[in-house]
């Protein structure tokens, strides 16, 4: 395709080059920082590493240097360091310091200006800015003293990525888990300077209030998968978890958007405040596609079956002597065009999602054209890429200009770039 912007990686982009300095406090997710330092090596960025004593309990030093390529820096009195580099140095070269998992000890350190070890002497020590992923037991996060930390650190200017909500080592569920490592790269990215330059998000907040590009408009998503009756008990159905599309409702709701959410059947909650509209078949979603009309962008995520038994059984078909019954099968309506083709009414942008296990970019672009929307978001859903049913999309967005190619990303980040990119073409239409 001409003038593409097919670059593997804009991600690359953002993070090649950069300086991290990455500091590992002792918690049970000092592990997931191994993960962390891969991904950003990955994307082109250099990471030194520095430990404190308590997370030389929960990983090696000898993980972390081969991994980083890269010294690892625990003590505060090394002579060879104060000599060659010196922890001011260390500090102020790097980019962005990153503190994952970061403790409430590292919080309440960092809080009152206490420098007793090279990683808090480190921090005290620079005007560099600073991303903390805290990670701990829902109990100490949720004390006072660590909420009343991190408030104050936030409103000194320090990002805070997570903590998330979810089942704890300790075996508690609860706010407490340090974000995983890619959401922890997308906030990175976007403090070190991201195309959409929104904000960074504190805490679990996914957009800030003030940001509303969508207010006033309405948006319909469809998501998760249609269940084609074959009789009362089978169905025909497929691997659609609906996370993306859920996603996507959940971040045009946080940019003040009216949302309308039609959903397939799936194992997810809505996000409080989206209008649900639960179906179950194709059929269905055509027709509660069309009723929620009109719209100001139509976003087609949901995996809908493309045929259904032509004769849904009234009765459980029995096994019997013959063998398997024959099952004939028709086309169900092709949501997605049929709203992109719409002669009166037609949303202003209309977006198709497309699920492929070969040739992702040609056939998603194929289907560009076919189905007359204004934007494909292409994914490679081959089972080894953990796309149907994970927590993690690298998409391709296909337009009429060309294709962006996006890194792998959280969906909730996806959903975030997703919606805002939708704002800003409603935006430069004048819409
Ligand atoms: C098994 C174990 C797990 C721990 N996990 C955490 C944790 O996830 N988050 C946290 O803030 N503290 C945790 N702690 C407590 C810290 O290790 C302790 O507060 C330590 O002083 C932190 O030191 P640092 O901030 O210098 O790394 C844990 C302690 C133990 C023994």
């Amino acid at each position: 395709m001409s003038g593409a912007i097919d670059n593997q990686q804009r991600g690359t982009w953002m993070l090649s080059g950069k300086r991290i300095l990455l500091i590992v406090c002792g918690g049970i997710a000092a592990y997931k920082s191994l993960d962390l330092v891969r991904r950003l090596r990955e994307r082109g960025a250099h990471v030194r590493p520095a430990m404190t004593q308590s997370a030389q309990h929960f990983v090696t030093p000898l993980s972390l240097a081969t991994l980083s390529g890269e010294k690892v820096h625990t003590e505060l009195f090394s002579l060879t360091d104060e000599t060659e580099i010196g922890h001011i140095e260390l500090s102020r070269s790097a980019d962005l310091i990153v503190v994952a998992p970061a403790t409430a000890n590292i919080a309440a350190k960092l809080a009152h200006g206490i420098a007793d070890d090279l990683a808090s002497t480190l921090l005290l020590a620079t005007d560099t800015k600073i991303l903390m992923a805290p990670a701990m037991n829902l109990r100490m996060w949720l004390h006072p003293a660590t909420q009343s930390n991190f408030k104050l650190l936030q409103e000194r200017g320090i990002a805070v990525c997570g903590p998330a909500d979810g089942a704890m080592a300790c075996g508690e569920f609860g706010p407490g888990r340090m974000s995983e490592p890619l959401e922890i790269v997308a906030s990175i990215e976007r403090l070190l300077g991201d195309e959409t330059k929104l904000p960074l998000p504190l805490a679990n907040v996914s957009m800030t209030a003030q940001a509303e590009p969508l207010a006033g408009k309405h948006v319909i998503v469809t998501s998760g998968p249609t269940h084609e009756a074959i009789d009362p008990v089978r169905y025909i159905a497929n691997r659609s978890s609906g996370k993306q599309g859920y996603a996507i409702a959940a971040q045009a709701l946080a940019a003040g958007a009216r949302v309308t959410l039609i959903s397939g059947p799936v194992n997810l909650p809505a996000p409080a405040g989206v209008e649900l509209v639960r179906v179950e078949s194709a059929l269905q979603m055509h027709a509660a596609a069309h009723a929620a009309l009109p719209a100001d962008i139509f976003v087609a995520a949901a995996a809908v079956a493309d045929w259904r038994a032509a004769a849904a059984s009234k009765g459980k078909i029995k096994k019997g002597s013959s063998g398997p019954p024959k099952l004939d099968l028709e086309e169900n309506p092709d949501i997605l065009a049929s709203v992109a083709t719409l002669k009166k009414g037609r949303p202003f942008l209309v977006i198709g999602f497309a699920a492929e296990t070969d040739d992702v970019k040609a056939n998603g672009a194929a289907k560009l054209n076919r189905k007359k929307c204004d934007m494909i978001v292409a994914n490679d859903v081959r089972p080894e890429s953990g796309v149907m049913g994970g927590d993690s999309n690298s998409v391709h967005l296909i337009t009429k200009s060309g294709v962006e190619t996006w890194p792998e990303l959280p969906k909730g980040e996806v959903a975030r770039r997703l919606v805002a990119r939708l704002a800003s073409m409603m935006r430069g239409a004048g819409q």
